[in-house]
């Protein structure tokens, strides 16, 4: 048993914030929800307006405990440790990362993995790191079901994709959250641009949970097969005020500028390249556009993004002001993926 506290999922996202920055969730336990509800395990109780109760929830080493006993059967000790437990899950597809050295044993890992989570029907690996402009990775099949599609689901959105073709993150959830809180906290109904939209997480999740507050959402996605599934995926969710543009944000930001289109926010998640778009996001943006920046930068550096921003808000003549410095992932050691989100003065 485990001491919880339940917290009605709209405000779960808050807690959560609150219960890391205090010390006070116990990670040793998995957290769970019901229809309504999410149980965060606390360490210890302390004064909350939520119900405490005590759960019976799953540890957080069994899984991986058992998914290194289930190898004691097919690698050495010295091979185990090598393991990386952590993986990807899309859907009920497993994306796992195995080292070199273990590579003649992956559809046995595979298989182990099969056996002790039965959510997962299908187990593929990385092979190589995200590529070329549509930023996808190859995948290798290894075990369960031969396939690459996924119907994933997060943020009260179903997604489908295939992990191979399509850029796609379950890790960002978090992220896409956070944007999401923030747009809800608006005072007017937002026009919302994203930039480099993919298989159109962000403007689904957007547009399911802060529809009160959203006036359209345009998004921009250069990669035909994320622009296929995304269109799918808008009438999955049964989405209406969302418009999306198969091309170069390069090529179709002018036309935008052409019409006079500003927008509210402007979303640009291509952490790799965003710099070099900077100008296209200010040519569309207006006094009060809030713009979330992403980047990848070392530790040692991350002053850069403000200075990146600094240079193009200069070349385009406008001023603006630096709202929050978000870490959301962590993509190498000492290197993070961040957002910076500025606001158009
Ligand atoms: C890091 S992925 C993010 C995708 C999506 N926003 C998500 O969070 O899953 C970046 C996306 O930008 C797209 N992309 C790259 N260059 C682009 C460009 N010049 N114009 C439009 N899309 C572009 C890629 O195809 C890829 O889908």
């Amino acid at each position: 048993m485990a001491l919880c506290i339940k917290v009605p999922k709209k405000e779960a996202n808050k807690v959560k914030i609150e219960l890391i920055r205090n010390k006070n969730l116990n990670n040793k336990y998995k957290v769970i929800s019901d229809k309504e509800n999410i149980y965060f395990p606390i360490n210890k109780e302390f004064k909350t307006k939520y119900k405490t109760t005590n759960k019976k929830l799953d540890s957080m080493k069994q899984e991986i405990t058992s998914l290194k006993t289930a190898l004691k059967k097919i690698l050495t000790k010295k091979e185990i440790e090598m393991v990386k437990t952590a993986y990807d899950l899309v859907g009920d597809i497993a994306i796992l990362e195995i080292d070199e050295e273990l590579r003649k044993k992956e559809k046995d890992i595979a298989k182990a993995l099969l056996k002790i989570r039965k959510d997962v029907k299908t187990v593929l690996r990385k092979q190589g790191s995200h590529e070329g402009v549509f930023r996808t990775q190859k995948m290798k099949y290894l075990a369960g079901e031969k396939k690459k599609i996924a119907l994933h689901k997060e943020n009260n959105i179903k997604l489908k994709l295939n992990v191979e073709t399509v850029y796609f993150s379950p890790r960002l959830s978090t992220e896409r959250k956070r944007i999401t809180e923030l747009v809800k906290k608006s005072k007017k109904k937002e026009d919302i641009l994203i930039m480099f939209s993919g298989c159109s997480p962000y403007c689904c999740v957007l547009a399911r949970n802060a529809k009160d507050k959203i006036n359209s959402i345009i998004g921009i996605e250069i990669n035909p097969e994320g622009h296929k599934y995304a269109l799918e995926n808008i009438k999955l969710n049964k989405l209406t005020n969302v418009g999306l543009n198969n091309g170069d944000v390069k090529k179709i930001v002018p036309k935008l500028v052409k019409l006079n289109k500003k927008y509210d926010r402007i979303l640009m998640p291509l952490p790799k390249l965003a710099e070099d778009f900077l100008g296209e996001a200010l040519a569309v943006s207006k006094k009060d556009t809030i713009i979330h920046f992403y980047n990848f930068l070392h530790e040692k550096e991350f002053e850069k993004a403000e200075q990146m921003i600094k240079k193009a808000c200069v070349k385009a003549k406008k001023k603006y002001k630096i709202l929050k410095f978000v870490k959301c992932g962590q993509h190498s050691p000492g290197t993070y993926r961040i957002c910076l989100d500025f606001k158009i003065v």
